[in-house]
């Protein structure tokens, strides 16, 4: 092979030193905008709660709400597990953002804590939030009752992957729960011999795979139960009264311009609970407006939901990665579609509001801000 020659020297060397340098700096530059990227998802947004502001009009409500309209602090997911630097930062952002607040009820949608650990920070933060006009509730979430191991999450959804294409892709989705019926061989589905498949047919069954898991709440392995009931008990203690599939009738002045005359409904979790919408409705009179409370939006596959006026509900932390164009990268739903896995939606008549929540188990977000709400529900 002949070189180009100058002045009597190869320029081959030189020209591939000047590539390798190239290719390098690019891939600094590649690793430099990567940490960037982890650095800001894990140390600066997670940290970045801000308070949202969302207004909802009910039809036929005259002289049931405030004429200013009902002011609801709508917290959830706020994680707590005793990461004392991020939660301490979380506390006092909010304490910042509430500070001189008025409000008529403070509501948290389930995930108070990560687990036991995270109770002193739970009540610091209530303490740092000034107290609402007619008191606050809450519900209970999944991690309320458990703590969940991600170590197995892989193979473990993997195999919740075949068993639905092994039902020809009709396996049940609900709350993550899949059905699996045994294989004409006896066998369950995952445990059918492997098919070989060429490296373009495994990037095809890759690709199917990610879009399924992307597409379905995850299935983890409970590693420990909370003591929920010392969660609920401290809570009650702290003025928070837990909504355990009943409803309350409130009822302050009624017919006086400032007077409200609703009923408030919580339900239990989903997918760790035992939630049951009738019991909860049971006592409502539907002349009254009324608003539920669950921590899983999927509370919104069950068609008796839709009676309440308005639904408040976490738990998908907003997907906690948000794109451009493609949305959440995961919804924690069986239902919500990648652009409704946080924000205000409609169902029929009902108004629903899903919020990013506060905390996160996982600490990474990126495009899905932590979230507190100030909900003004009018008259309208
Ligand atoms: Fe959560």
């Amino acid at each position: 092979m002949a070189y180009g020659v100058l002045n009597g020297e190869s320029t081959a060397p030189q020209t591939n030193l000047k590539v390798a340098g190239q290719f390098l700096n690019g891939l600094g530059m590649l690793l430099g905008f990567g940490m960037g990227v982890a650095g800001y998802s894990i140390l600066r947004e997670p940290l970045d709660v801000r308070l949202d502001h969302l207004k909802i009009r009910l039809r036929n409500t005259g002289g049931q709400l405030p004429g200013r309209g009902l002011r609801i602090l709508h917290l959830s997911d706020t994680h707590f597990q005793g990461i004392e630097w991020r939660e301490r930062a979380k506390i006092d952002r909010i304490r910042r953002l509430t500070a001189g607040l008025e409000y008529d009820l403070l509501v948290h949608t389930g995930d108070f804590w990560h687990n036991d650990s995270g109770l002193n920070n739970l009540l610091t933060l209530l303490d740092s939030i000034p107290r609402p006009r007619l008191g606050s509730y809450g519900v209970l979430g999944n991690h309320d009752y458990v703590c969940y191991s991600h170590s197995d999450m892989w193979t473990r959804n993997w195999a919740r992957y075949q068993a639905h294409n092994e039902q020809g892709g009709n396996g049940h989705q609900t709350n993550g729960l899949v059905s699996k019926p045994a294989s004409p061989n006896g066998l369950a589905p995952h445990q059918n011999p492997p098919k070989k498949l060429s490296m373009f047919q495994n990037m095809v069954e890759f690709y199917r795979f990610a879009k399924y898991f992307m597409n379905v709440p995850f299935v983890l392995k409970r590693v420990h139960f909370n003591d929920v009931e010392r969660l609920r008990r401290t809570l009650s203690d702290h003025g928070v009264q837990i909504l355990h599939n009943q409803a309350l009738h409130l009822q302050h002045k009624p017919g006086h311009p400032d007077g409200v005359d609703l009923y408030l409904a919580g339900v239990d979790d989903v997918s760790e609970g035992q939630p049951d919408v009738h019991q909860a409705f049971a006592s409502v009179q539907t002349t009254k407006p009324l608003i539920l409370l669950s921590h899983h939006p999927d509370i919104l596959q069950e068609a008796r939901a839709w009676q309440a006026d308005v639904v408040l509900s976490g738990h998908t932390h907003g997907g906690q990665i948000s794109l451009p164009w493609l949305g959440a990268i995961h919804t924690h739903s069986a239902h919500l579609r990648r652009h409704e896995a946080a924000g205000y939606l409609r169902r029929g008549k009902t108004h629903v509001y899903i919020t990013r929540g506060v905390g996160e188990g996982i600490p990474l977000r990126f495009g899905a801000r932590p979230q507190i709400t100030l909900l003004t529900i009018k008259a309208g």
